[in-house]
């Protein structure tokens, strides 16, 4: 399979040096190329700013805001079978980020924001039928619903559910738990462990959906 994953934060400019952007260590989506890789598919990495080594014979995208993020997925769309978009996107960004680095004598600035590209919203409509997009959801509440709901919105095959209220899994940790919801109605959960281990079990039930999407349509021509 053509697996393109995203990782990392993105950074939404706020002046000429400062910028709004999350915790996101881009671990999870790191492990998921990897994962990808080891299991014998062709792997292209979309990445916002972290601090790690690229994951051998994964071809690296290196961008910053969600728009930059946005039009690198676009760039691979028609290439890929499978999309899992790891990546903590930025909902809002500084609608007119200054040019020049504002100053601290001329007081807490007043930021007016806009709502950053949704990606995976975007993407919906041009989603082939036997493509598979994978999101995750990053929830500190009601994990379950709002999983569900992101699956339905974002027209997706399956959601990683992560809950990002633990200090010791999610956000900038080498641990997960995560909670697999198919757009079947099937749900997987993955217990407390490493990113690695998390990225292999998200890895196997996208290889599953893709089957099962290239059998269906083999069944529908003869
Ligand atoms: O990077 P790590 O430190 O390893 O942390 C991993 C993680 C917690 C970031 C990861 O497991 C995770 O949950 N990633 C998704 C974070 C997120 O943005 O979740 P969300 O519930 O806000 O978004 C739902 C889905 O929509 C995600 O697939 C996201 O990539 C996508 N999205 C979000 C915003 C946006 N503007 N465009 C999008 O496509």
């Amino acid at each position: 399979m053509n697996v393109l994953v995203t990782a990392g934060p993105t950074r939404e400019p706020l002046d000429a040096v400062r910028f709004i952007s999350n915790r996101s260590s881009g671990r999870m989506g790191y492990a998921v190329a990897s994962a990808a890789k080891k299991a014998g598919h062709c792997v292209r990495l979309i990445s916002g700013p972290v601090a790690l080594p690229p994951p051998k014979g994964v071809r690296m995208i290196r961008v910053v805001t969600a728009q930059d993020m946005l039009d690198a997925v676009l760039a691979s769309l028609a290439w890929c079978d499978v999309l899992v978009m790891a990546a903590a996107v930025a909902d809002w960004r500084p609608k007119k980020p200054a040019a020049r680095k504002l100053k601290k004598q001329d007081g807490p600035p007043r930021v007016e924001w806009e709502a950053a590209p949704d990606i995976l919203q975007t993407i919906a409509p041009l989603k082939k039928p036997t493509q598979v997009f994978c999101g995750f959801a990053a929830e500190t509440n009601d994990l379950a619903r709002e999983a569900k709901r992101k699956l339905r919105r974002k027209n997706l095959d399956a959601i990683a559910a992560n809950d990002v209220s633990k200090n010791n899994q999610g956000f900038d940790s080498i641990w997960n738990a995560l909670t697999l919801y198919r757009a079947s109605g099937e749900v997987r959960v993955v217990p407390r462990a490493t990113k690695e281990k998390c990225a292999r079990q998200v890895m196997q039930m996208v290889e599953e959906i893709f089957v099962e999407k290239k059998d269906k349509k083999f069944r529908k021509i003869y």
